[in-house]
């Protein structure tokens, strides 16, 4: 029997009410969703868990689901299959990388690794597997310092891959860590100039930042932690109005915790939404439908590599 044109199924067709299709497909699969604070609004409002890179690794790490849908990024899909290599791990959108990660190619980082053979290298998850598996403990924004300090002094130490980061730390720490040059587009891209402008037009705002930022941005900020740190301060200052230099993502939280606040979203460099993580807003609530509805795209990887990562972030997560 032939189809007609106006029987064939409509492949990019969704159903009107998407919550509540994703919600019953979740039953079905016995899914968790884990969503980063980065991600648009809607998925950030169908998620099971929303948190910064720690917190959703740490539920990768205890989920009894069979199936985890992740909605962020590659590398933070990566850790959560390091974590369960036999789940299915889904990220809606394959393509949603990171620059910081894409950063530190694997073949270069081998090179410097090995000019450097004293050293223990510790990295930031925000890398590839790869790059995980030549690493002795991954670390996130909100464990860095935490993790350093716990290395004895006279332990030579690579940090790579976020120079940021790398030397956010090294002042809180008085550390010399030896640093690979990584850094994140969008962590970049904030105006020192106009946040200045922005603190004289907003007086009373504090302007609170992420420590992938860069030094000159960092030295005028008035609290700098992880995203969730970000998210737990702007509860606890009495502060009425922040400016928020990470990406504005994470201010749909904020707004939710502290409705009666204000939160005004760091302006970048050129009057573009650069501030927006242009990986992170690849996934869609409609891509995680499909993903859901037809089980990809799935993360792999292979035993080797899975295995020689996963020492790095028990590492971090015994240490965290
Ligand atoms: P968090 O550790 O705050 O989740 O940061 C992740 C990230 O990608 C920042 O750009
Ligand atoms: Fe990577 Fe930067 Fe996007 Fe975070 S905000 S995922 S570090 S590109």
């Amino acid at each position: 029997m032939f189809t007609t044109a106006l029987e064939t199924p409509q492949v990019n067709q969704v159903p009107d009410d998407l919550f509540s299709a994703i919600a019953e497909l979740k039953r079905d699969l016995k899914a968790v969703i884990l969503a980063h604070y980065y991600q648009d609004s809607d998925i950030q409002d169908i998620a099971d868990y929303i948190g910064d890179s720690l917190g959703l690794s740490r539920q990768a790490a205890n989920t009894d689901a069979e199936v985890i849908v992740f909605a962020g990024v590659h590398f933070m899909a990566e850790t959560a299959k390091i974590l369960n290599p036999n789940k299915l791990v889904l990220l809606p959108d394959l393509e949603a990388g990171c620059s910081l990660a894409d950063s530190c190619p694997p073949e270069e980082f081998a090179a410097f690794k090995a000019q450097h053979r004293d050293h223990l290298v510790v990295s930031y998850i925000n890398c590839t597997a790869a790059i995980k598996a030549m690493s002795d403990i991954i670390c996130t924004s909100s464990n860095a310092v935490k993790i350093i300090e716990q290395i004895p002094p006279e332990q030579p130490i690579i940090f790579a891959p976020d120079r940021n980061l790398g030397r956010y730390v090294m002042e809180q720490t008085g550390r010399d860590l030896v640093l690979w040059q990584g850094s994140c587009i969008v962590h970049e891209t904030f105006s020192e100039k106009k946040i200045i402008q922005l603190q004289v037009e907003h007086p009373n705002a504090e302007i609170i930042a992420h420590p992938e930022c860069e030094p000159q941005l960092l030295r005028h900020a008035q609290y700098i932690g992880s995203t969730t740190a970000l998210l737990k301060y702007i509860q606890t200052s009495e502060s009425p109005a922040f400016i928020v230099a990470t990406e504005p993502g994470i201010i749909h939280q904020m707004q939710k915790t502290a409705p009666h606040k204000t939160f005004i979203p760091a302006p970048s460099t050129n009057n573009c939404a650069c501030n927006e993580c242009p990986h992170m807003r690849l996934n869609t609530l409609e891509k995680l439908y499909w993903a859901m509805k037809h089980q990809t795209p799935e993360i792999r990887l292979s035993e080797d590599t899975c295995a020689a990562a996963l020492k790095p972030i028990q590492r971090m997560l015994e240490m965290s």
